[in-house]
């Protein structure tokens, strides 16, 4: 379905909890979150309900998102039910890896088309600064356990913050050198945790062609701007909120756990439609396509609008 300002909204964000079992320090407090019983969770059914009418005005692509999609009970099976609706052809996941291991073969069987792992770094000490819960050997181990299941066009999503993990941007870029996936290095947007950090920790991703030299563009995928560098099978993609938005191309909307749609990441509105069915379901969709908005304000030093954190939101 087209928007007001004649995007094609064709990707649905599907948040299918706001657990997760580590506490990254931009995205979670460290103790004391509050989290939604489980009966406030869409259920399984509910949630296909919406993908398919989604799919009905144009959808073709799902992301299941969380805080931590893994630890949603049976979430193979939700892949499952969603690859199975007419209409989509993808089923996306993006995760912290470190339970994936174990995983990696069901969800390919189910349906599950692509998977991106969030990892802000290589070192093993500061990754457990940063998750302050995670271990960076199971998420290595979940990567290598994507390989072996036969994933193609894998992603390795980093977070860049200023004195914490600039200074592993060459190693963690290298993972593209001798494997066919992508790395890529996103701006911090400040929402949530990390709204009112000091402006030195946002570092434009700029940053990171500094410190490849001979990297060349190599053309856009989605929100991100991909280069190659000569000899490398995979490549290093620039994901920049912040310098340089992306709001004209966009094309997509959000679901939350509990049934809320939220047409822009960083927009305070949010259009309930848990209970709504059929046509009534399809006609709340439309109407929160037609008002997503046409940018999004968040800048250095403007926060986001929205009411919620990233791991409530799913990114
Ligand atoms: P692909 O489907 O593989 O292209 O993945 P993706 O980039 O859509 O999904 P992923 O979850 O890997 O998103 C990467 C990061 O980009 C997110 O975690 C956000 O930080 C950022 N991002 C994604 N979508 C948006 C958006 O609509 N607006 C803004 N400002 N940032 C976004
Ligand atoms: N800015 C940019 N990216 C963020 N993520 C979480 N919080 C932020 C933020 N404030 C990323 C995670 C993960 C994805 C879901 O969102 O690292 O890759
Ligand atoms: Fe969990 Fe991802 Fe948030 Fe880290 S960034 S706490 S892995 S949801």
């Amino acid at each position: 379905m087209i928007d007001g300002y004649g995007r094609n909204i064709r990707y649905l964000r599907v948040s299918v909890t706001d657990r997760c079992n580590c506490r990254c320090v931009y995205c979670m407090p460290g103790c004391g979150v509050p989290m939604l019983d489980h009966d406030d969770l869409m259920s399984f059914e509910e949630l296909t309900e919406v993908v398919a009418a989604s799919a009905r005005l144009g959808v073709r692509k799902v992301r299941l998102t969380g805080g931590e999609p893994l630890v949603r009970q049976d979430v193979v099976e939700l892949v499952r039910m969603i690859a199975a609706v007419p209409g989509i052809e993808e089923v996306d996941m993006t995760t912290n890896g470190t339970l994936l291991a174990p995983l990696a073969a069901p969800l390919r069987e189910a349906g599950l088309t692509r998977v991106n792992v969030s990892l802000d770094t290589l070192d093993p000490v500061l990754y457990r600064k940063i998750t302050r819960v995670g271990r960076l050997e199971d998420a290595l181990a979940g990567l290598a356990a994507l390989e072996r299941a036969g994933f193609a066009d894998t992603k390795v999503d980093c977070v860049l913050m200023g004195g914490v993990n600039d200074a592993g941007i060459l190693p963690l870029a290298s993972l593209a050198k001798d494997r066919p996936m992508s790395v890529r290095f996103i701006e911090l947007m400040r929402m949530g945790e990390c709204a009112a950090w000091p402006r030195s920790r946002f570092v434009p991703a700029d940053e990171v062609l500094l410190q490849l030299p001979g990297a060349v563009p190599a053309g856009t995928q989605g929100v991100a701007e991909l280069y190659r560098v000569p000899g490398w099978k995979g490549t290093v993609g620039l994901i920049r909120p912040v310098s340089h938005k992306f709001c004209a191309g966009c094309d997509r909307i959000r679901l939350s756990a509990e049934g809320r749609l939220k047409p822009c990441l960083h927009s305070a509105e949010e259009i309930p439609l848990r209970g709504l069915h059929g046509e009534a379901l399809e006609q709340a969709l439309r109407q929160a396509i037609m008002h997503k908005p046409r940018r999004s304000n968040i800048d250095q030093t403007h926060a986001s609008d929205s009411a919620r954190g990233m791991s409530r939101i799913g990114g």
